[in-house]
């Protein structure tokens, strides 16, 4: 069966790639709309990245929208250092001269999901700060009955990535992470605890470096900017996190999760953007919120996936 998704993003590399199995496979994923979001880079270059890869993948057809620029309430901090000056890395690619189809990117996930023909719904997949999300469900709650899940990478029941417990997309706005968790709409998150294990091998990054195929190459430069990149250690994956999100959806198999509570830290501590997880089934059922975390993945089959749907690109 043919799913409806939008894609909520901030690319950034792994969005990139994630954007890019999304597009190889269009017979299960009808890819409706792409928003962005302010996170990887601003906002300004992460919508312009979005309008180049649309443009590069051949899916001209998608709209690209402009999102928020910043939080709900706090400073927009780009991870520039891990995502390189453009937000993809070393990879230049061809500009489009074209605007977005809309500048106020939340009333355009509003407007096309209520547009949608009678009967069917839409998953979102947000893989940035989950400012987006938060105002389309503050501002036009009435789509939450056309939105069948929120499949999003973020957080994590154990670790971080930006702090010792903050993963980027929800420490970025860990205000509107509070939000959409509660939001009583059922959640699939795609946390640290599944993503930091999938991706790349060095040996793999530079096949697709070596190959003419225009699109191969540049994934290869956009990834190989993780192997010069802080978190990326010799020896081990580069992780593409966010491409776990349309993985999960066509292959929920390959994964293990577990449904539970799920509260974010909205203090300015340590803890700040926090997603804390309460594996504690006896604790109060009736406080489920719905979301489902994945814990592990058959990551060989998912790279296997991957590496398939970016060669896919040479036919
Ligand atoms: O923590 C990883 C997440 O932060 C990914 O979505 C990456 O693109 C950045 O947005
Ligand atoms: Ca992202």
């Amino acid at each position: 069966m043919r799913r409806n998704i939008i894609l909520d993003c901030d690319p950034g590399i792994d969005d990139a790639v994630a954007l890019a199995i999304a597009a190889a496979h269009r017979e299960e994923l009808k890819l409706l709309a792409i928003t962005t979001v302010a996170g990887n880079q601003t906002i300004d270059r992460v919508t312009n990245n979005a309008l180049k890869l649309v443009n590069f993948l051949g899916i001209k057809d998608v709209p690209v929208a402009r999102g928020s620029a910043a939080p709900l309430i706090r400073e927009v901090i780009p991870a520039e250092d891990v995502r390189g000056s453009t937000g993809l890395g070393d990879c230049l690619l061809p500009e489009t001269g074209k605007a977005p189809a809309s500048e106020q990117g939340v009333v355009f996930l509003a407007d096309t999901i209520l547009k949608l023909p009678q009967g069917e719904t839409v998953t979102l997949v947000p893989t940035g700060p989950l400012t987006n999300i938060a105002l389309l469900l503050k501002v036009f709650p009435q789509v939450k009955k056309r939105i069948d899940l929120i499949c999003l990478m973020g957080g994590a029941a154990v670790g971080g990535n930006v702090t010792a417990t903050g993963e980027f997309n929800i420490w970025q706005d860990p205000e509107a992470a509070q939000i959409v968790f509660h939001s009583g709409i059922p959640i699939v998150m795609c946390g640290l605890d599944v993503t930091n294990y999938c991706g790349f091998t060095e040996t793999q990054i530079r096949e697709m470096l070596e190959n003419p195929n225009p699109v191969v190459h540049a994934y290869g430069e956009m990834t190989d900017f993780y192997l010069r990149s802080r978190p990326y250690c010799r020896g081990s994956i580069a992780a593409i996190h966010d491409a776990v999100t349309v993985t999960w959806l066509m292959h929920p198999e390959w994964f293990r999760g577990r449904e539970m509570q799920v509260e974010v830290d909205c203090s300015e501590g340590q803890n700040r953007g926090m997603t804390v997880c309460d594996f504690r089934e006896w604790a109060q059922p009736e406080k489920r919120s719905g979301v489902t975390v994945l814990l592990e993945a058959d990551t060989e089959k998912i790279q296997k996936f991957w590496l398939e749907a970016l060669y896919s690109y040479q036919n």
